[in-house]
């Protein structure tokens, strides 16, 4: 049987970079001050010398007391920029509320129901002030952890950057997640302050956030009070004693607090991401380091400058959220917006219309949301002057070229590079992306961010060329986690035990003869039809470059001769109807595009896919159903209702 990973999808097609763009590039101007010539040598001299990269970027911060060491390396532990004092606040608030940024905006808010706020940065810095010292009226001291649990609203950035400059550890739990979520990771973190709010809307539709948490909180033990935000203005019950809201403990608070020195190496915050099995992971990350990577990634990767409105239209509860709506753009200094609301509400142009009224510049989305607007069609982008755009960014999983290529003519004008983006909630940071000066070629997420080592593994840890295997990385980068959360032993199982002092991502991929990486989704959503491994991403892509298509997942349905056979459900665009010729169509269309071994056995329609509430299909569900199992815990699905459309389509 083949070990290797079959990658029989190709795709020729490149797009180069503009001039206007490569010329004006951060990462340019970065390269003419250090005489490097191009792309290649930028990435040789980067990957020589990390210690140089690094350092040069750590310097464009401010450090209460600088480091007298760049790194530490002693596999799998690193330390970054050590002994050097530092807070990421410091860089991301207090030296713009005193500097010429003052009075920029560091945030657009737009809530669900169009309402709008515009913060500066020197405002931002006042609300994080007053909100630190009621956290310290509450005895929170450095080292001491608050659970998060709020919707998009600006009290979520102010209670992060709250707690992250008095030197607590926040820990934010998306509020898209059940409470039990929230109370299983207070629990874990044994937090001693909850945060949340009354409710909020979501399609227009209440939820009592409050009320929820209220049915956990005698399950908390560590819990000794919980903070309360006034957003939806509801009726609720307020326990004494123990609940309190934010508006009257910050009313008469400081407008100005000490920012604790941290060591480069205390932590900053815990971020709980679900593993392959069992309980979450609480993946730490650390001030120091993880500032030096998210500013340098932000900065050379979607090339903001002072002008620019920058649009990370993820949830601030992922990593994502944290790295580029949080931290990121304010330590450049620049302006983001964070949206409250669902991007197709009220209809599927909200997004496009608030790129137009707030000029956005650069914006950074998912797969899934590209591929459900393809599915309500281009007119609704055409409705919008999308004109202020320059750059776009895709995350979270891999992109099929239809879609990028959607993505690229409809919301890019064919004027914007894309930057697929490859990175994890453990890497804090874009490890495997463009730059702004790289060719591009669709679906690909070109190659490693200078001074990373990425490659692809066979069982036995050889390199492999052309052939799908194990993404893995071999050296250190400033924001990786440092451990996870109480549990350093699984830190070393999980991800440092399958090949010696080497990163494995848990991903798999593959590097083409430019040296261009293609990942192919996890280890874990990989077939193995008649000997051959395939990955769901490819045969989902395949069908999804079909016309009519909109969405595609594939699951393995084992079979006793092939080992595994092909079952692939198919969410058609509007218009578009199920039928048995169209069925046989798309079977074909995959043979013919990626071969006879890749075509699905079992092809059922469906209205939609059991996703996660971050977008992501989960596979694990529909396997269960194929295989005629119980569907296990589905209460992080966001929508449930799915699972049973999955039974009616078989
Ligand atoms: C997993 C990490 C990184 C922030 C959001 C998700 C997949 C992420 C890409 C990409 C293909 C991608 C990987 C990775 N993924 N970005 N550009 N192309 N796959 O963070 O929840 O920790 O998930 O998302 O499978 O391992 P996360």
């Amino acid at each position: 049987m083949s070990k290797e990973l079959e990658s029989l999808l190709k795709e020729e097609r490149v797009f180069k970079p503009s001039s206007r763009i490569l010329e004006n590039s951060n990462v340019k101007r970065m390269m003419d001050v250090h005489n490097i010539e191009n792309y290649e040598k930028l990435l040789e001299k980067a990957g020589n010398n990390p210690e140089w990269f690094w350092d040069n970027v750590a310097n464009e911060l401010k450090w209460f007391n600088p480091y007298n060491k760049v790194l530490k390396w002693d596999p799998p532990y690193a330390e970054w920029f050590l002994n050097g004092k530092f807070n990421i606040v410091h860089n991301a608030l207090d030296r713009h509320a005193k500097g010429k940024n003052k009075d920029n905006i560091a945030y657009i808010w737009e809530g669900e129901d169009e309402e709008t706020k515009k913060i500066t940065f020197y405002e931002l810095w006042r609300e994080v002030n007053k909100f630190a010292n009621a956290l310290k009226e509450l005895g929170i001291k450095k080292g001491d952890t608050v659970s998060i649990y709020l919707p998009m609203i600006p009290e979520l950035p102010v209670a992060m950057l709250a707690c992250a400059k008095i030197g607590a550890v926040h820990s934010v739990v998306f509020s898209g997640f059940w409470a039990k979520a929230f109370q299983e990771r207070i629990n874990d973190s044994e937090s001693k302050i909850a945060i949340t709010t009354d409710g909020f809307t979501r399609r227009g539709k209440m939820i009592p956030l409050k009320e929820n948490v209220d049915t956990i909180l005698d399950k908390t033990p560590s819990i000794k009070n919980l903070i309360v935000v006034n957003h939806a203005g509801l009726d609720i019950e307020m326990q004494e004693g123990r609940d309190l809201w934010w508006h009257e403990i910050t009313a008469n608070m400081e407008e100005t607090c000490d920012t604790e020195e941290m060591d480069s190496e205390d932590p900053l915050f815990i971020l709980y991401t679900s593993g392959t099995t069992g309980k979450p992971k609480g993946v730490v990350h650390v001030h120091g380091g993880y500032a030096v990577g998210i500013y340098a990634t932000l900065k050379f990767v979607f090339d903001l400058k002072e002008d620019d409105i920058w649009w990370c239209a993820a949830d601030i509860g992922w990593i994502t959220g944290h790295s580029y709506i949080v931290y990121a753009p304010l330590l450049l200094g620049i302006t983001s917006i964070i949206y409250e609301g669902t991007p197709d509400y009220p209809d599927p142009g909200r997004l496009w219309r608030m790129v137009e009224n707030y000029k956005v510049t650069v914006f950074y989305t998912a797969p899934t949301t590209v591929r459900m607007f393809m599915k309500f069609g281009e007119k609704w982008p055409g409705k919008s002057d999308l004109s202020s755009l320059r750059l776009l960014g895709s995350v979270g999983e891999p992109i099929n070229p239809e879609a990028w290529i959607w993505y690229y003519k409809y919301i890019g004008n064919e004027n914007c590079p894309i930057m697929d983006t490859w990175w994890q909630t453990e890497t804090g940071m874009h490890l495997i992306t463009p730059l702004p000066i790289s060719d591009l070629k669709p679906g690909s997420t070109v190659k490693p961010f200078p001074t990373i080592q990425a490659d692809i593994y066979d069982e036995d840890g050889n390199s492999l060329k052309n052939k799908g295997g194990h993404l893995v990385i071999k050296s250190p980068w400033p924001s990786m986690f440092r451990t996870l959360y109480k549990d350093p032993q699984r830190y070393i199982d999980a991800y440092w035990s399958k090949f010696k002092d080497v990163y494995l991502s848990g991903d798999v991929g593959r590097i083409d003869e430019d040296g261009y990486f293609w990942i192919q989704g996890r280890e874990d959503d990989v077939l193995n039809v008649a000997g051959h491994r395939i990955s769901t991403a490819e045969v989902e892509s395949a069908l999804v470059s079909y016309k009519g298509v909109a969405e595609a997942a594939v699951v393995g349905k084992p079979d006793p001769i092939k080992g595994e056979e092909i079952a692939a459900f198919v969410v058609l665009k509007e218009g578009n109807r199920p039928s048995e010729d169209l069925k046989n169509s798309l079977k074909y269309h995959v043979r013919v595009e990626i071969g006879p071994i890749a075509t699905p056995t079992y092809l059922n329609f469906v209205d939609d896919l059991p996703k996660t509430r971050s977008g992501k299909i989960m596979r694990r569900v529909i396997k269960a159903k194929v295989k005629g199992e119980d569907v296990g815990d589905i209460t992080t699905l966001a929508n449930p209702e799915a699972v049973d459309g999955l039974d009616r389509a078989m």
